[in-house]
């Protein structure tokens, strides 16, 4: 079998597959049963100098498989959570603890949570300090100030100039993490014309499916810009879209939305599916995977040629799927080989048809003369 352990800066993980701070992971209960669920490590829910006053209900499913939630913080005090993170610390599992907001705010947690609990290391969350560099570099110092564990840096998607920030920020925080929840989005019940959110007017931050997308771009110009570990955050729910984020540059993945969706099991099943897909792609240890993606682009020939589709006549079954998705109408049914042919004047290139074949027969070929 492939190895499958994390070495993140000093924390040794039995698998890749973190909790992401959210509902999943607000009491011991819940990261007891993550524990049970197979995970690597437990990253708890963002607590701070005081509990969170949300208005309920602050958690919706929403497009796309998506989740949308008008969730703060916890709203536990701190001085509750104490014993929740003391059950989870007593398991032996790695422990990261999520903090927040201010630079005082996590200058009196780092001090609390390092003297009576001495966790594996701290996230602290950037979703409402703004998006300056020197605000947030203050934050980091502050946490990093209090405790001598490894400091992870939480971006939010809607940062600006999120590699200017990782550049700067990867001079004092040991890591980071992407991607936070995206937004504010809305949606909402149109029979009833109303939101399923409490929040004003029924906003909230998107997360799920929908936004793996953005967190892989993130994770990649992150991993890209500086040399501090990245944790991949963002609609992971299988082996292979932690795969995906790996390759993006990612040492290891947090997984929340999918956890409220499938339930606690989703972190082990993730984590042997990511062994599963090493073996079969004959890899032997995460390491080999590890910013793969980047390498690949580096070799790409994009741009500078004319391209058309090609229908592999080999694996082409005739069962017409792709027809009516191109635009231009290129594709048309061959009715005597029962396969598709390309009318290449028409063709422009795009790529769309790709997407819709079950076959895998449509890549896309320099023109040549012929064509
Ligand atoms: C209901 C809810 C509450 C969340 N609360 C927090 C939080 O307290 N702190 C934090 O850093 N991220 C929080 N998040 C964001 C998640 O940790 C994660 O970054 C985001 O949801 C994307 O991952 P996912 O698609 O696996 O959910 C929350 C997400 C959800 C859905
Ligand atoms: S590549 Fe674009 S234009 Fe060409 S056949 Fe496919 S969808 Fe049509
Ligand atoms: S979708 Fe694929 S298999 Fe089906 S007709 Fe088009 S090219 Fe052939």
């Amino acid at each position: 079998m492939s190895g499958i352990k994390v070495d993140l800066c000093g924390i040794k993980l039995a698998n890749p597959v973190l909790t992401a701070p959210g509902p999943n992971v607000r009491t011991s209960m819940q990261m007891l049963e993550a524990v049970k669920g197979g995970v690597g490590g437990i990253v708890s829910k963002t607590i701070s100098t005081h509990p969170a006053k949300d208005i309920k209900p602050t958690i919706t499913r929403t497009f796309f498989h998506g989740v949308m939630n008008c969730e703060t913080w916890s709203e536990i005090s701190y001085q509750d959570f104490l014993a929740d993170l003391e059950a989870v610390k007593k398991t032996g599992i790695p422990l990261i603890v999520s903090l927040g907001y201010s630079a005082q705010q996590l200058s009196i947690l780092g001090e609390i949570i390092e003297k009576e609990i001495d966790p594996h290391g701290y996230e602290f969350s950037t979703h409402y300090v703004g998006k300056e560099i020197e605000p947030l570099k203050q934050i980091a110092l502050s946490l990093k100030g209090k405790v001598d564990k490894p400091v992870f840096m939480k971006i939010s998607p809607n940062s600006p100039n999120i590699e200017n920030i990782a550049r700067h920020l990867s001079e004092i925080v040991d890591g980071f993490v992407a991607i936070n929840s995206f937004g504010p989005v809305l949606d909402f019940d149109v029979e009833a014309i109303d939101s399923p959110l409490s929040s004003d007017f029924g906003q909230g931050w998107l997360s799920g499916p929908p936004i793996m997308p953005l967190g892989l771009r993130i994770v990649y110009q992150i991993a890209g810009i500086q040399n501090k570990p990245v944790i991949g955050v963002g609609g992971i729910s299988s082996g292979s879209d932690a795969v995906k984020y790996m390759m993006c540059g990612a040492k290891a993945v947090g997984i929340c939305s999918a956890a409220l969706t499938h339930g606690p099991d989703i972190y082990g099943k993730v984590s042997r599916q990511i062994e599963q897909w090493l073996d079969q792609h004959n890899y032997i240890e995460l390491s080999d995977i590890y910013g793969l993606y980047a390498e690949k682009t580096t070799q790409r020939i994009t741009g500078s040629y004319n391209p058309v589709i090609n229908v592999n006549d080999k694996l082409c079954v005739g069962c017409g799927n792709c027809i009516s998705k191109c635009p231009n109408h290129a594709l048309f049914m061959d009715e005597q080989k029962k396969q598709v042919q390309v009318n290449a004047d028409n063709c422009i290139g795009c790529g769309f048809c790709r997407g819709f074949c079950p076959q895998q027969a449509l890549t896309i070929k320099r023109r040549t003369g012929s064509d």
